[in-house]
């Protein structure tokens, strides 16, 4: 038998709501097949049309199908296979978005009826095999869609935000910066400390940035994409960003932040947004930096 899930691109932290808040978008997607038949032991391979490693605790789809498997006790020689369409290193959920189809493709197949919490929880197990950390946002957002807030890892709870502005995904994307393990070396960058008082300005934005999806307030979601300790620390990975963010401002975009553990960065757009200008200047200005840029419009 064979199942195949597709899961699609995400953009975690969204400023403030470092390891909380992720937004799942159209950008770009993987698709996960998986064929299994019974057997005396639990035998899984993994194959992919990119190169990820193929080792299985390695590798952010089959690892957490290992974990889903061993636990229920599932004894099956599994076969794996990655198609890969969101690109990997860039702040994109690439890792999360394979793991987020393994899971949905091996909980179909086996009829699992497992809850969108125990799948985020399993593959969460991939991004710890990619990035050494088990973050859940980007997890969290390709498994329900939209925009997600992890209240809690153990045990897993996620809450889908209610979103009543409708708004435009702009994403630059670098296409000539290639970081060997980005997010363990952006999680390796971040303050073991912070401030009250950036405490308070973050935790100001995270409070603005859900009031505005949720009451649908343009100015609170713009108060809202904003950020003290986790973009300022791994500015050096992205340079550009502050000016593309001072840009999309002054072309009255929504706002504009850090995609994941960067480089790409997100815009929210809408109607009263210059969108052409902030492209075409935004390109120029990563140019500035020896960054080749392209940009994806995309939806939630
Ligand atoms: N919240 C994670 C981080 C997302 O910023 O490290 C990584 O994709």
């Amino acid at each position: 038998e064979c199942r195949r899930a597709k899961a699609y691109s995400s953009s975690a932290n969204l400023g403030s709501g470092f390891d909380i808040l992720s937004m799942a978008h159209t950008a770009f997607y993987d698709i996960v097949e998986i064929e299994a038949e019974y057997g005396k032991e639990l035998n899984i391979t993994v194959e992919a049309n990119s190169n990820i490693p193929t080792e299985i605790e390695k590798n952010s789809a089959s690892y957490p199908v290992k974990k889903i498997l061993e636990d229920i006790g599932i004894s099956a020689s599994v076969k794996i296979k990655v198609i890969k369409g969101v690109p990997e290193g860039l702040g994109l959920g690439s890792s999360g978005a394979s793991a987020a189809a393994a899971v949905a493709a091996i909980n179909d197949l086996f009829n699992l009826n497992l809850s969108k919490n125990d799948l985020v929880k399993y593959a969460m197990y991939g991004e710890a095999a990619v990035t050494g950390s088990p973050h859940p946002d980007n997890v969290a957002a390709s498994i329900y869609g939209g925009v997600v807030s992890v209240i809690s890892t153990n045990p897993v709870k996620v809450v889908e935000i209610p979103i009543n502005y409708i708004f435009d995904i702009l994403l630059f994307v670098p296409i000539n910066i290639k970081i060997r393990e980005k997010t363990k070396k952006a999680r390796e960058m971040l303050p073991k400390m912070v401030s009250i008082n950036d405490y308070v300005l973050n935790s100001r934005s995270i409070s603005s940035l859900i009031l505005g999806f949720v009451k649908g307030e343009r100015d609170l979601i713009r108060l809202g994409l904003n950020d003290e300790i986790v973009e300022k620390a791994r500015l050096p990975l992205f340079p550009y960003y502050p000016k593309i963010k001072n840009l999309a401002l002054k072309y009255n975009a929504i706002g504009a932040c850090v995609s994941g553990a960067g480089p790409s960065i997100l815009v929210l757009t809408d109607k009263m947004t210059d969108e052409n200008k902030i492209i075409e200047e935004g390109v120029k200005t990563c140019k500035e930096f020896n960054v080749e840029c392209k940009v994806i419009k995309a939806k939630l």
